[in-house]
């Protein structure tokens, strides 16, 4: 059996994916669109030249409010169409997650999918394709036509408040995730974006904070997991982001939209800003395309004045038609002009939570599991159920991705800001209980619940019960980077006192970030299940009582300590009185992240550079049962071996190929990756195509592959690996 890594995921393991019901666009679909783009541009006004270029928030917030259409939905954005030729107006809404919640000022509900990491750590693309496919076919029940989906930035600092939108550290398995995402979304006449546009490493001083970074460092981490969820998913636009990279704004780097985007990747979609990015009228000229959410920014920059500009000056003009070409090239390849998105559309919520059930049970990552603790006997007498809001449902991460199901969040804790961004920013829990799901699971126990407010309580149930399960939870935000890697309330000290009153504690994390285990020597069992979407508590239920055979692998390495990172301390963290969202306290605040410290070795490529040992390693996760993966062959760059169950329960692995070594020096990166469900003695043969990118050097020539020995070994995660491989390579350069 020869399978390409990224299709290898089983389509068996995914119950109840959403189709999608139309062919996402290919990049010929995008060709023609084209074509069909520069048609329309010649029939333009020049009045009509302004009207895709800029939108606006149709929301009633912000310190200039804006008329609001009648045509437009409540939602992130809102670009006037052209009724004249036939061009519709754009209505955007928020996010990779689910369609947004906006603050309940819709009124109505939706699906929200896992968080991005419990996404990513199926390491599953058909997951994000089936997730991607019922968010757009969400959103376009709800009268949208644009998602601000496709979030890739790599996970640079575990702090990141946005770390839970996000997919992982590493740049081939979070470009073949998002890419597969995009074409789920983009399957119904709906156009995605993939964002932010680059470097977006920190919401700590967002809007000014200057990610430093050498040119052949960034095409071989962060803008090659673009690259490849470009390649791959082929998003209609780009977002570019708040944050400044090498001196120049994102939404106003030439280098990064002309150069990089739009002249060595080719792409031919449009750029829009994110809300709120936008410094200059000069970005036009940079490479922006539209300016978003415009009553965000100084001024409407891309209305009157790009008007004026283009009358005066020819090369202004050539950049308006280019502008408006690109917009109406997403607009036909999506094909939205002739399949409008209509809202009152009929959603099937019982059917979407399957996806989203799915997506969690084989992303929740099994960490610990000593003298199997776990799976639970559902014959368990007493089960004492402790903290994390479990009676009321899963938490979910905050700001503009925040997606609640109908009826709105079962609990909310709110967080003082006032306003009305209030309720973007309040910790909401939802989704299905863990409570219930546990007592529906085991109904013959009794299953008591304390809410762990207090320790001495806990501790009361806990030693009343063969088993106590704590649900310890962290919320991360849009908006504001986490202090530090505890958790938070003294969770930790409720954690190490109901271990030691009940050697049989297993703890459920529902976090955005990684956190720090100050009592994990004294805990059996440990499960990750990080935000767990619409049927979060279902998910948990089945990995707890073993209907689902865990399969999830990190995404993102957990540090021991906050030494062993790059940056111990976040950058500016401390130190700058940053208003929330990350809005300088006066124009002249500088910040820089210096990523030249870890260059291309993000993540676990850090931790192997440096010999640092994580708390728990990129790509590690454990099963109900167990498996070998031996045979290794290398030849150029194919690499092939053999999985086979060795245990005696049916259950996916996720086999992971690393880089060890170039030339004889240590180098280590993730090269392919393969999920594959195997029944118990099964055994398959997989072979894995490997991205000449991922070897390679990148320079001002292009990618360069040095001649010489490449060592390859399977790993059960980056610091486990088997015996390496080599294969000689001859040396090659080439272009994008
Ligand atoms: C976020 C984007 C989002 C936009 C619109 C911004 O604050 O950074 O991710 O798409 O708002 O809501």
């Amino acid at each position: 059996m020869t399978i390409k890594f990224w299709m290898l995921a089983s389509a068996a393991c995914v119950a109840s994916a959403s189709p999608g019901w139309a062919q996402a666009p290919s990049a010929n679909d995008v060709t023609q669109a084209d074509a069909r783009a520069a048609v329309t541009v010649k029939a333009m006004q020049p009045g009509e030249k302004i009207v895709l270029t800029h939108g606006i928030m149709p929301l009633p917030f912000g310190d200039k409010p804006v008329a609001i259409p009648a045509d437009a939905i409540p939602g992130a954005g809102y670009v006037a169409g052209i009724a004249r030729l036939g061009v519709p107006a754009l209505k955007e809404t928020d996010a990779s997650l689910g369609v947004a919640y906006v603050g309940g000022i819709r009124k109505d509900g939706a699906t929200p999918l896992p968080s991005g990491l419990a996404q990513a750590a199926t390491w599953n693309p058909d997951i994000l394709y089936a997730g991607g496919a019922m968010i757009g076919a969400e959103a376009r029940a709800k009268g949208f036509n644009v998602l601000l989906a496709g979030g890739v930035n790599l996970t640079r600092d575990p702090r990141n408040g946005r770390t839970f939108e996000y997919l992982s550290e590493d740049p081939l398995l979070s470009g073949h995730l998002v890419g597969a995402a995009i074409r789920g979304i983009q399957s119904n006449h709906i156009i995605s974006t993939i964002k932010h546009y680059a470097l977006n490493g920190q919401e700590t001083g967002r809007k000014f904070v200057n990610s430093e970074i050498s040119e052949a460092a960034a095409r071989e981490s962060d803008l090659l997991a673009f690259q490849i969820g470009i390649e791959q998913g082929q998003p209609l636009s780009v977002m570019c982001s708040y944050n400044v990279v090498n001196g120049a704004h994102a939404c106003d780097s030439d280098h990064l939209l002309n150069t990089v985007l739009k002249g060595d990747w080719r792409w031919k979609g449009f750029v829009m800003s994110d809300w709120g990015a936008v410094p200059s009228l000069d970005t036009a000229i940079h490479g922006l395309d539209q300016q978003s959410g415009a009553q965000l920014d100084p001024k409407l920059f891309f209305a009157d004045d790009l008007a004026a500009k283009a009358k005066a000056d020819p090369q202004w003009a050539a950049r308006l038609d280019d502008m408006n070409r690109r917009v109406l090239t997403a607009i036909y390849a999506a094909g939205i002009d002739k399949n409008p998105a209509t809202s009152g559309g009929k959603i099937d919520f019982v059917k979407d939570g399957e996806v989203a059930l799915e997506a969690e049970k084989q992303g929740i990552v099994l960490l610990k599991n000593d003298g199997n603790v776990l799976p639970l006997a559902k014959n368990a007498k007493r089960i004492a159920v402790i903290g994390g809001f479990a009676a009321a449902g899963v938490l979910s991460g905050g700001g503009s991705s925040q997606t609640d199901p109908e009826g709105g969040p079962k609990a909310s804790v709110p967080l003082g800001i006032d306003g009305p961004w209030a309720a973007f920013f309040a910790q909401h829990y939802h989704g299905t209980a863990p409570l219930a799901a546990i007592r529906a699971m085991a109904s013959k126990a009794d299953v008591t619940f304390r809410d762990g407010a207090f320790i001495s309580e806990a501790v009361d149930q806990a030693k009343r019960a063969d088993v106590a399960i704590v649900f310890a939870t962290k919320w991360s935000t849009e908006g504001k980077d986490q202090a530090d890697f505890t958790l938070p309330n003294g969770q930790d000290a409720l954690i190490a006192a109901v271990a030691a009153a009940n050697p049989h504690t297993i703890v459920v994390l529902e976090t955005g970030n990684p956190v720090d285990m100050p009592w994990l020597d004294k805990v059996p069992g440990v499960i990750e299940a990080w935000y767990g979407g619409a049927r979060g508590g279902d998910a948990i239920a089945s990995v707890l009582f073993g209907e689902t055979n865990p399969s999830g692998r990190l995404p993102i390495t957990f540090p021991a300590r906050a030494s062993q990172l790059p940056r111990p301390v976040l950058d500016g963290y401390w130190d700058l009185e940053t208003n929330f969202m990350g809005d300088p306290p006066t124009p002249a605040t500088k910040l820089s992240a210096n990523y030249n410290i870890e260059g291309s070795d993000v993540g676990y490529r850090w931790f192997a550079r440096k010999g640092e040992k994580a708390l728990f390693p990129f790509g590690h996760g454990l099963s109900y049962t167990s498996f070998a993966a031996d045979g290794l062959k290398v030849d150029g760059l194919k690499a092939s071996f053999t999985v086979k169950n060795t245990g005696a329960r049916a259950g996916a692995y996720v086999a992971q190929l690393y880089l060890t070594a170039r030339g004889g020096e240590a180098r280590e990166r993730l090269a392919g990756f393969a999920r594959i469900m195997l029944q118990p003695g099964e055994s398959k043969p997989i072979t894995l195509t490997i991205d000449p990118r991922i070897l390679a050097d990148w320079t001002e020539k292009g990618w360069t592959i040095k001649g010489g020995p490449y060592s390859f070994a399977l790993g059960e995660d980056a610091e486990h690996l088997a015996a390496p491989v080599s294969t000689t390579l001859k040396s090659k350069t080439w272009k994008d």
